[in-house]
């Protein structure tokens, strides 16, 4: 999604706005764009593409002494990706500049009234809207013209703006989309995210939905929704600055999958579950999106096996406008990495509407799922930078299986869990084979997934990840469905990842193995020590994960197909931590 950030200090702005957008690059962009504050004159240069074609546009000696800006990156929503739509945006009199992340959904209606009153529009964005507001509403208090503006908003949006009336001076606005500041002793800076400013400062301010600021190089002024002067008191960010790069690994995804056994005993530490009264709701509704989507059906089948409590997992984007049957006495488990996907905070929204006790597994302190949910759960993956999620799916399986101890008590087991992060080591040394699988395989028109049980819910996620960065089409199928249609599209070499943890039904998927392999797909098995032999009489693609409690197997079994999407990738040379198309964060519907 768009990325926005912002300076202001006893510093030359351009580099550390150009260095502020490096860090949000992950989020993923089409343009790029920066607007620099000199004395009473604001400069904006901005174009489509990469930051590189924004750095050559530059010339940094241009704004020598220059120590307050704004700079955005751009994930085009209203508008194709283009010069004239990047941000950021200037208003008619050229005084007020404003950079944008989100959706302005009334902007249309903004926009005809603006025309109404003599202004004219240069770009097809909704973001500009916001700039001309601004410069509509301005009676000379920037702070009151912002808030009156953002009143007239409906939709998302997190804002940066600058006005050539106050030199030094940086505005911010927050509502649905995530906004961070922090404040040194050279400067103060807004931000998408803690990454773009973790190099200056830990102590981090998030801003909260309504909120507005100003910042000054020495100043940070808050303001609540009713325009009300604020204090806020900072959260202390412990990450280190390199577990926000790639620390000697090729890519980001690569680091982020070894870095799976710290993520899920930091997860295991976390005591948020024991403090919280869930009791035994009568039904369970998990509402979330694609990989944590995936843990939410890995998670139903945990949940109904041990406690027997009945599960519903929903697309976010599906849960939102059909009718539901979520209510009081519910739980609705809400999984997010980011915490600010839109689809997935706005089913949470109605979900509270619906009275059920929303409890949000989120990655992301203090975003804004996790603000508004009753309760929250912190997975503590680190930052997870790479677009495809994989140590954030990792702990939020760690985190539904301490949630399904909590809802089953005693009847069900957990101290296999502590054992995890070891297992999964063990599973990362073998990851030469994988990469020798992934060579052997890679060039499939289409590459299948099969299990059943839990292997099936975990198949999703390895498919998932294969598809988006490798752009192999690949398809999960339950094994004995695959039978009722889809296995007329195994033919020769059609490459099967076949994943068979689950002793109570291994020969049944047997079985399955033996179907396709009749029709000449090419077979990789997952499976665990104890089913190794027989499996490896049955193919020589066999990748082993060490035995353990058969209902927390997808925590080690995951590995191997997120080493197989990513070594898929890399031999096709994909960008694999940027894939196309895709953003870390989607905050539009
Ligand atoms: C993950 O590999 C995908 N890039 C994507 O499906 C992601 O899981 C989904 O957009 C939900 O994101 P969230 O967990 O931040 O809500």
């Amino acid at each position: 999604m768009c990325g926005i950030i912002g300076c202001s200090g006893n510093f030359d702005a351009v580099p550390v706005l150009l260095r502020g957008l490096e860090k949000l690059e992950y989020r993923g962009y089409d343009s790029a764009g920066i607007a620099i504050l000199c004395e009473n004159k604001i400069q904006v240069v901005k174009c489509k593409g990469r930051l590189a074609n924004l750095r050559e546009k530059v010339d940094e000696g241009m704004f020598r002494g220059c120590g307050t800006g704004i700079g955005h990156t751009r994930w085009a929503t209203h508008g194709e990706p283009s010069d004239v739509n990047s941000h950021p945006h200037i208003s008619r009199s050229g005084m007020f500049c404003v950079v944008h992340n989100g959706i302005i959904e009334n902007y249309s209606m903004i926009r005809e009234n603006l025309i109404e009153n003599g202004y004219e529009f240069v770009s097809q964005t909704d973001t500009e809207v916001i700039a001309h507001l601004i410069e509509f509403n301005f009676n000379g208090d920037v702070v009151r013209a912002l808030q009156k503006t953002v009143n007239q908003l409906e939709g998302s949006y997190a804002l940066g703006v600058v006005y050539s009336g106050t030199p030094g001076k940086i505005y911010s606005a927050r509502k649905d989309s995530p906004l961070v500041l922090g404040q040194t002793a050279s400067g103060c800076y807004i931000a998408s995210d803690i990454p773009a400013i973790l190099e200056y400062t830990r102590d981090i301010f998030i801003a909260g939905d309504g909120e507005t600021a100003c910042i000054g190089r020495e100043s940070m002024e808050f303001y609540n929704s009713m325009g009300m002067e604020i204090k806020k008191i900072p959260i202390h960010v412990d990450w280190d600055a390199g577990s926000a790069e790639k620390e000697g690994y090729e890519h980001f995804m690569l680091k982020e999958i070894h870095e799976e056994p710290d993520a899920i005993r930091r997860t295991l530490a976390n005591r948020q579950f024991d403090k919280m009264e869930i009791g035994r709701p009568g039904r369970i509704h998990i509402i979330a999106c694609g990989t944590a989507y995936h843990a939410g059906v890995v998670a139903k089948y945990v949940i109904e096996e041990t406690s027997g409590i009945p599960v519903e997992v929903s697309y976010a984007s599906e849960f939102r406008y059909r009718k539901s049957i979520a209510g009081p006495g519910d739980l609705a488990i809400i999984i997010s990495q980011s915490g600010e996907t839109i689809d997935t905070l706005f089913a949470m929204r109605k979900a509270k509407e619906m009275k059920s006790r929303t409890l949000a597994i989120v990655n992301v302190v203090g975003s804004s799922i996790a603000r508004e949910a009753d309760d929250v759960f912190y997975t503590r993956a680190g930052p997870e930078i790479a677009v495809a999620s994989t140590k954030a799916y990792s702990t939020q399986l760690a985190a539904m299986f301490m949630l399904a101890k909590k809802l089953a008590g005693n009847m069900m087991r957990s101290e296999e869990l502590e054992l995890i992060p070891g297992m999964i080591d063990m599973v990362l040394s073998q990851k030469e084979k994988v990469s020798r699988f992934a060579s052997e395989l890679h060039g499939g028109k289409s590459i299948f997934f099969i299990g059943r049980g839990l292997d099936y819910a975990l198949s999703m996620e390895g498919s998932l990840k294969l598809k988006e960065i490798s752009y192999i089409h690949s398809e999960a199928y339950a094994g004995g469905e695959l039978k009722h249609g889809t296995i007329a599209l195994i033919e020769e070499g059609t490459p099967v990842i076949c994943c068979m943890t689950q002793p109570h039904i291994f020969q049944k998927m047997v079985g399955n193995m033996r179907e396709v392999q009749a029709r000449g797909a090419r077979v990789l098995v997952i499976t665990t020590s104890s089913f190794r032999e027989q499996a490896e009489r049955l193919t020589d693609m066999v990748v082993e994960i060490p035995d353990v409690d058969p209902l927390f197997s997808p925590l080690t079994a995951v590995t191997p197909m997120q080493l197989f999407a990513y070594y898929c990738a890399v031999l096709k040379g994909c960008d694999v931590d940027k894939p196309r198309n895709l953003a870390k964060s989607v905050t539009v519907e």
